[in-house]
């Protein structure tokens, strides 16, 4: 464990116990910091955040603060997806531990030897990937974005597609596309199961099931709605029935609650039927009291060589343009 943490430990068991809220807060000003945060962090990550937002929103929220730190509570592509944005800028992550299955999926050597194996193909890469993989690569999308981009793309234009093989394929079938998908998978959206979600269904057989697209198809033939952490979000919110099962990482339920406290979201089921197995291990690295550590001491911070950088930038900011106006408006914390 980290030894700052001990501290900390040590400190409130003593009786000068420190208020972290408190502490992030007079940091956040003192440091002139924005704090970004994804929907599946901590509830009391999400309500101390200047912004929470699906990825494509967090990576344009990074492009254009004024603040001299960004705090990015998230996982450690999405951090460092805000350093090649904002060289300028102090970004800091809670627990540099925080990875992506995904990432991990795709090693940066094997990605270029697939583009070198496939020249007549350009490479469409979720933004889910190391720095160096982007920097590789031709255009990165979101899944908010990954749609509208492909069909700026002309038709006979082939593709390989890395590294979310279940959103690579949600893709084709939605664009009627034939990209060149990567192996790979994340580990959570993997583990929900069709036989608990059958159940569940046929307990709130009016309930709309809002799934993510990092998962595998038989689980998105039994969505109504398949789209990014925002669109489940507004789509849940919006939706007139009263009770919503939501497939997706369940820490996005805390934003629905807070929006519609009336309504019932229920998390769909993993294969022992506990939705608990469906949280994001990577992005419960991040704690408050990491956040507090961080923000005091400005580490870790993240660093992208600037040749991979400059690289990675180039196919981020054709995303960037070509997503336009594409997602929802972050929500802002309490
Ligand atoms: P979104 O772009 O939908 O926020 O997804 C990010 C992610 O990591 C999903 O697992
Ligand atoms: Fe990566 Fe999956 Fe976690 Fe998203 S939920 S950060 S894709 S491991």
């Amino acid at each position: 464990m980290d030894a700052r943490l001990n501290m900390l430990g040590a400190n409130a068991s003593g009786g000068a116990a420190i208020d972290v809220k408190a502490e992030i807060n007079r940091l956040r000003k003192e440091r002139n910091a924005v704090i970004l945060a994804h929907y599946y962090q901590a509830p009391e990550i999400q309500d101390i955040a200047d912004f929470v937002g699906d990825s494509l929103d967090l990576s344009k929220k990074a492009a254009a603060t004024d603040a001299d730190v960004i705090a990015f509570c998230g996982v450690k592509f999405m951090a460092e997806v805000a350093k090649i944005l904002s060289p300028q800028k102090t970004v800091i992550l809670p627990d540099l531990k925080a990875g992506c299955s995904l990432e991990d999926s795709c090693p940066p050597e094997a990605f270029a030897k697939f583009r070198r194996a496939h020249p007549d193909h350009i490479s469409l890469t979720y933004i889910n990937c190391s720095a160096a993989v982007k920097a590789e690569s031709d255009i990165i999308v979101t899944s908010s974005s990954a749609e509208k981009i492909i069909n700026q793309l002309p038709a006979d234009q082939k593709i390989l597609f890395a590294p979310d093989k279940h959103l690579g394929a949600w893709l084709n079938r939605k664009t009627g596309r034939d990209m060149l998908l990567w192996d790979g998978t994340c580990m959570v959206h993997e583990k929900f199961s069709v036989t608990e979600l059958l159940k569940l269904k046929a307990q709130h057989p009016a309930a709309p099931v809002l799934a993510h697209p990092e998962c595998p198809a038989p689980i998105l033939e039994l969505a109504h709605y398949i789209g990014a952490t925002s669109g489940i979000l507004n789509y849940a919110l919006n939706s007139p029935e009263p009770t919503v099962i939501v497939a997706t990482e369940p820490n996005i339920i805390h934003q629905m609650q807070k929006a519609a406290p009336h309504k019932t979201f229920i998390g769909a089921p993993g294969a022992d039927g506990n939705c608990g197995c469906n949280m994001c291990p990577y992005m419960a690295l991040n704690t408050m009291e990491k956040l507090y550590l961080s923000l005091r001491d400005l580490t870790p911070q993240i660093e992208v060589p600037e040749d991979v950088r400059v690289k990675a930038k180039r196919s981020l900011d054709r995303m960037l343009e070509m997503a336009g106006n594409v997602s929802a408006v972050p929500v802002r914390g309490d």
